[in-house]
């Protein structure tokens, strides 16, 4: 594997999810992989699980781990072409990419959707830069419209937890005070694509996700419905796509509650809203898996990185 840009990216996903859960069983054994080499984690956003894992995972592989937050210590970029930078921005990402690569022999980037522009967004700027001027490999640890580290860790946790051949599994859209992203939503669905699994989606009429990322998916309005029999509830929330960026209402009816749940196993990235997104008995619970989900952060990332040191 040359990037990590996309769950498509890793070719069989069960041949991965076999082989993260194996470095479970023995984390070090590939520690001279990475050794001599370095990996450059770019924050342009805030994070816990991905930063910690990531740089676990690397550190694990024997990699020498720089960690910048972009967002807050570096250089405005720029990403247009031809630009007069005559402006706030003081440095091209022509530039930045270049000079990324001559101090690490991996780059992961994190960098939200702004929310504002969609076209913008879904040209993932920031991404797509740095996969077009590095000369190093480049992993995605959530872009603006995707967060493939996070699929593979759900794909990890869930084939760990199945008790059937053939789960039904729930994505459930949650209310939120703020607008979030599309990206870990995006991301599970085209992951769920790739399952053996019963998949519907159910989230309140205006909240649809791209129709391209949905199409062929099964897509249930009323909440209670979607839930019956579920093995697996993936609750999260996302703004509007068709009116981008924008809350329509926060309907609290959808918060997840012990009562709906019932007894499918709880799911969420987190951070999560206590009360908000989920009710604390749900939390609590042992059906919630959050920290399982957290936990094979690392060995998503560990297996990615591996496959990317293995190749280059
Ligand atoms: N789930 C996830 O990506 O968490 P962080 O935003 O804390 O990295």
């Amino acid at each position: 594997m040359e990037n990590y840009l996309h769950i498509n990216d890793l070719g069989n996903l069960q041949d991965v999810v076999k082989e993260a859960i194996a470095l479970k069983q023995a984390p070090y054994q590939f520690k001279e992989l990475g050794k001599q080499k370095t990996i450059c984690l770019l924050f342009f956003n805030n994070s816990l699980r991905t930063r910690l894992s990531t740089q676990k995972a690397a550190m694990i592989l024997g990699l020498d781990v720089m960690v910048m937050n972009f967002g807050s210590e570096g250089w405005q970029l720029e990403f247009e072409d031809g630009t007069v930078m005559d402006q706030g921005k003081s440095e091209h990402i022509k530039e930045a990419a270049q000079v990324v690569s001559q101090f690490a022999d991996i780059v992961a980037i994190r960098a939200f959707a702004s929310l504002v522009d969609k076209e913008k967004d879904e040209a993932e700027i920031v991404l797509k830069g740095f996969e077009k001027y590095a000369s190093i490999p480049v992993v995605n640890m959530e872009s603006s419209v995707g967060h493939p580290l996070q699929a593979l860790a759900d794909a990890i946790t869930l084939e760990e937890h199945k008790t059937v051949e053939k789960p039904k599994v729930v994505l459930s859209w949650a209310p939120h005070p703020k607008a979030l992203p599309h990206a870990v939503a995006n991301s599970f669905v085209e992951m769920m694509k790739l399952q053996d699994a019963e998949f519907v989606i159910t989230h309140p009429k205006g909240y649809e996700l791209n129709p391209e990322i949905t199409k062929n998916c099964k897509i249930v309005h009323d909440q209670e419905k979607a839930l019956e029999n579920a093995n697996f509830v993936y609750v999260k929330n996302w703004s509007n796509y068709k009116d981008y960026g924008k809350v329509l209402h926060q309907d609290k009816n959808w918060i997840m509650t012990q009562e709906k749940l019932r007894k499918a196993k709880f799911m969420h990235c987190l951070p999560v809203r206590r009360n908000v997104v989920v009710e604390d008995a749900v939390l609590d619970s042992n059906q919630s898996l959050v920290i399982q989900q957290a936990s094979n952060r690392t060995f998503s990332a560990q297996v990615v990185l591996k496959r990317i040191l293995e190749k280059n």
